[in-house]
């Protein structure tokens, strides 16, 4: 069965869906510098506003309708047109299914009709699974270095994005006109 992936603008029920997965400890060792204690206020509330004010492009990674991660650029540099990404899938279920991939590209999209020339991001150096959904999509490794904070080993990476700029409105694939292209 081919499952379908979108993205979605957040709202405070998507990260309630998820927001029990999001911070067990498996979770947040793959996917955070330090555990987190927050509540889903702090968590949804914090996210909602950081997007509000353009600090984050944030949108939900969506699995067959069902809410299941974020995907994120921040730490905007205009100067460079360079931002910062993160990914998280909230459920252990559904990480290895190639949802992560084509989450990825979606955002890329966004990102490129956003103007932004170059993504980089920052994995542990075990998160061989992210690495690997990272270099299909076209991220090359840049360095490595000990991250004293957390006492891991960390790997940069990067990508460069062709600048996209419609001519037109974007209709996207959770949008009731969006057609396939014809071959
Ligand atoms: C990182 C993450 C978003 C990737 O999404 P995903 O849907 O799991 O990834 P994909 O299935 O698209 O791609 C993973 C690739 O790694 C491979 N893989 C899976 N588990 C692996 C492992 N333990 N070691 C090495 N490769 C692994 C998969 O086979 C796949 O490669 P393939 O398509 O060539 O077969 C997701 O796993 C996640 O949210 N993990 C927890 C949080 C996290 O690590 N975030 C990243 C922080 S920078």
């Amino acid at each position: 069965m081919q499952h379908r992936i979108s993205l979605k603008n957040p709202s405070y029920d998507d990260y309630a869906q998820f927001y029990a997965m999001r911070f067990t400890s498996e979770v947040v060792y793959w996917a955070d510098d330090e555990p987190h204690q927050m509540s889903l206020d702090e968590y949804a509330l914090g996210r909602l506003t950081a997007q509000g004010s353009g600090e984050i492009i944030e949108r939900i990674i969506v699995v067959d309708g069902v809410p299941v991660g974020t995907i994120t650029a921040r730490d905007f540099v205009d100067r460079v047109c360079q931002c910062t990404l993160g990914i998280v899938i909230a459920d252990p279920r559904y990480w290895g299914h190639g949802y992560g991939y084509a989450a990825l590209r979606l955002f890329m999209v966004l990102l490129a009709e956003e103007g932004v020339g170059r993504v980089i991001l920052e994995t542990y150096a075990n998160n061989k699974r992210a690495q690997r959904c990272f270099h299909k999509i076209g991220f090359q490794k840049k360095r490595v270095f000990f991250a004293p904070n957390s006492g891991r080993f960390v790997v940069q990476m990067c990508m460069s994005l062709a600048p996209k700029r419609p001519i037109g409105e974007v209709i996207t694939r959770d949008d009731p006109r969006w057609r396939a292209p014809r071959r």
